[in-house]
């Protein structure tokens, strides 16, 4: 691949810039394992500040981030209530099973928003037949939604549902910093009707690796323990505690940037022969798209031809991600290779 390619199979893909590769040079550092890591411990305490939680710790992973709340909401032999589309349930290889011995029940939607009555419905009886409804999951923003935010209200409504029916409430907040960009909601706002909530870093932030996972104080050790169990607890971690503490002091409000040039690709694809799109759906820095020939991956082979990249999900679906290292230039780009290679 030529160095000018325009990358936006995922906000994965960033390269630190100098500024964060400073931040990391000269962060304090010291051994997480035995405690004193001084610039981890500022990073979790940022971030439970930032998320009004008791706690927070960091971890190498969203997947982790997610496991360890499956694995400290449930017993082996509980089930969650998640979105057909959740990010736990069909892209972390299915650890919430393997390794926190849950089960899952998914709601059906489109945008990967539901309402109470959709949990309601997915609840089962206290019953020894039955697996023990335990924990309600909400994504925000919905990946495989297309980058769509929950409303508020409605996040209030279905974790009110959920606690009526004695369930935890988790949040997957791997994008939730778009979520707050889009709507001016704190982060805060959005954490406050969950127990726990787990981000990322090292998506639209900017950060190589990390991630989170906050809640009350006791949860958190509990999680620190399985951390440890997995193999995730590190050393000088304080070198990417440093970038993802530049990344949240530097990097947050430029994810609007993101989100027009989003945008501006969604209606150009919107305009382009041979190409689909739900405009409605684009709402922060993911673009879904459908390729009428039917052969998304060939539409995506092409692509690479002119050092672009963008990802086939399906014989029909494509995904694009906007992010820090795609500027305008790169998006037109983009918008230019797609409307040749659909029309050829
Ligand atoms: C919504 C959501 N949750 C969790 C994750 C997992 O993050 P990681 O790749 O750091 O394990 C992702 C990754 O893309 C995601 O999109």
């Amino acid at each position: 691949m030529p160095h000018d390619t325009v990358d936006l199979r995922s906000d994965t893909v960033t390269r630190p810039t100098a500024a964060m590769h400073d931040a990391m040079r000269s962060a304090p550092l010291g051994d997480d394992v035995l405690g004193d890591e001084p610039t981890v411990l500022a990073l979790q305490e940022k971030l439970a500040t930032m998320l009004a939680k008791e706690a927070a710790l960091f971890v190498p992973s969203g997947t982790m981030a997610n496991l360890l709340a499956c694995r400290c909401h449930c017993e082996p032999g509980d089930e969650i209530i998640i979105h057909e589309g959740g990010h736990i349930i069909n892209y972390e290889t299915s650890a919430f099973a393997a390794i926190a011995g849950c089960s899952a029940r998914s709601i059906p939607s489109a945008d990967g928003r539901f309402e109470p009555d959709d949990i309601a419905k997915h609840i089962r009886a206290r019953n020894c037949h039955f697996a023990r409804s335990r924990m309600l999951v909400v994504e925000n923003t919905s990946n495989t939604g297309g980058g769509t935010v929950w409303p508020l209200d409605q996040a209030h409504r279905v974790c009110e549902t959920a606690r009526e029916h004695g369930l935890a409430r988790h949040l997957d907040g791997a994008r939730l910093w778009n979520a707050y960009i889009a709507t001016g909601t704190s982060p805060a706002d959005y954490a406050q009707p969950f127990d726990t909530v787990s981000t990322c870093f090292s998506k639209g932030l900017g950060a190589p690796v990390g991630s989170a996972l906050a809640g009350p104080k006791d949860l958190i050790e509990r999680a620190h323990r399985y951390r440890k169990m997995l193999g995730g607890a590190m050393r000088q971690s304080g070198l990417l505690a440093a970038a993802a503490i530049h990344a949240l002091d530097h990097h947050l409000d430029r994810l609007a940037k993101d989100h027009a040039n989003a945008r501006t690709l969604a209606k150009a694809i919107a305009e382009t022969p041979g190409l689909t799109i739900d405009l409605d759906r684009v709402e922060t820095n993911i673009v879904y798209f459908n390729v009428e020939s039917g052969d998304a991956p060939a539409l995506q082979a092409k692509l690479e031809q002119h050092a672009v990249r963008i990802l086939a999900l399906g014989p029909t679906t494509m995904r694009a991600v906007t992010h820090l290292d795609a500027d305008q230039t790169g998006i037109a780009r983009a918008i230019k290779a797609l409307r040749t290679c659909a029309a050829a």
